[in-house]
């Protein structure tokens, strides 16, 4: 049985690496701790059969643990993952996996130190909408167009509200856009090659309605090869997340990565289609994640990434995230 105490009860957790977690039979959630107490947690926490606590390093005194989920905001990841290391236990953390460079090399040293496996939350690999575009992408040699839409709840909130937001995702990750961003670039490098450099491009996408925090990721990979993101910030519902793939600047296909949608792929006249799962946990890669990290805990497999790969992913997100800032500002 794999023991695992879980730090930080926010939505990702909650809808996403809970349930996956109860859904591998040789997982034991012994431990779940967040910083304050409340009704639901408590609740939570009877349901599933783990104690609650309050103070993480309290849930590592009293339980006998393997592994640990560190999905604090990010501020909190470096010093969470080394105690937890230095205890012995492996860590998935969360993305961004610290505030900068430095706090990540601290961590992936001490990983390294202590033989132990440091994950770092890139679900979006493990998406079958996303492995398919990989796939094709590979046998085709072509460039690559992704469109995400994210935070759909965003659409139709005041100003002030969502200024109020980003105040507090400055403080807490370090930076608005770092909290996709790292997503952006872990994608371009696992879809398309090593990422030598990244940049904001405009905030004026055609066919996709203006609106704050627009954009276009552009990613250069080794002989010159770019990939491109769209993203949208606050456009459409969460659940239209989308990818799309074309062979010139003109998106020719879309399809959701949760949900029931249907993934089109387009390339002259060949046409693919399949059916994005159903099953959210399934469809957002989240549960062939939480596998992937047990089996890696387990010794059956080597984890998909080295830890040096997640601090050049920090680096380049870094670097886009600045560029994306200079941009609004000017
Ligand atoms: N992979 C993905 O797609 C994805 C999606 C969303 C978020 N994330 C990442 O997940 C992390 C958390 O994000 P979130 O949106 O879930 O944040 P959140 O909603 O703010 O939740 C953070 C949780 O951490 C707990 N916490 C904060 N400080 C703590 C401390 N000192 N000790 C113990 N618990 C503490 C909070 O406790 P209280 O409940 O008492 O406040 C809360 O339960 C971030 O790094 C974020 O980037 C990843």
């Amino acid at each position: 049985m794999v023991n695992i105490g879980v730090i930080g009860l926010g939505r990702v957790v909650r809808e996403f690496h809970i349930p996956s977690l109860l859904r591998i039979k040789e997982v034991k959630i012994k431990g779940i701790c967040a910083r304050t107490k409340t009704k639901e947690k408590l609740s939570l926490a009877s349901d599933i059969g783990a104690n609650f606590y309050q103070d993480y390093e309290e849930m590592f005194a009293r339980e006998n643990l393997k592994a640990v989920y560190v999905c604090s905001p990010t501020i909190f990841h470096k010093e969470m993952t080394i105690t937890a290391l230095k205890r012995g236990y492996h860590v998935f953390c969360e993305k961004p996996i610290a505030m900068n460079v430095d706090e990540a090399k601290a961590m992936c040293n001490k990983a390294r130190q202590s033989s132990r496996i440091l994950f770092n939350g890139y679900n979006r690999r493990f998406s079958p909408t996303y492995q398919k575009v990989k796939k094709f992408s590979q046998q085709k040699r072509i460039n690559i167009f992704l469109l995400e839409k994210i935070r759909g709840e965003f659409v139709n909130m005041d100003k002030a509200a969502y200024n109020g937001i980003i105040e507090k995702e400055i403080k807490l990750l370090g930076s608005e856009i770092m909290e996709f961003g790292v997503h952006f670039v872990d994608l371009a490098k696992w879809i398309c090659g090593k990422v030598t450099k990244t940049y904001f491009s405009s905030n004026k996408i055609s066919g996709v309605p203006a609106c704050a925090g627009n954009g276009i990721a552009v990613f250069e990979h080794k002989e010159g090869q770019k990939s491109i993101m769209y993203f949208t910030l606050a456009g459409g519902k969460s659940s239209e997340r989308s990818v799309a793939i074309a062979d010139d600047s003109t998106c020719q296909t879309f399809g959701g990565m949760f949900g029931k949608s249907q993934v089109i792929i387009t390339k002259g006249d060949r046409v693919e289609k399949f059916q994005s799962s159903d099953d959210t946990l399934v469809a957002g890669g989240f549960l062939q994640e939480s596998r992937c990290f047990i089996d890696s805990v387990s010794g059956k497999k080597r984890p998909p990434y080295e830890p040096e790969d997640t601090i050049d992913t920090l680096r380049l997100s870094l670097e886009w995230a600045e560029s994306y800032k200079v941009a609004q500002e000017s």
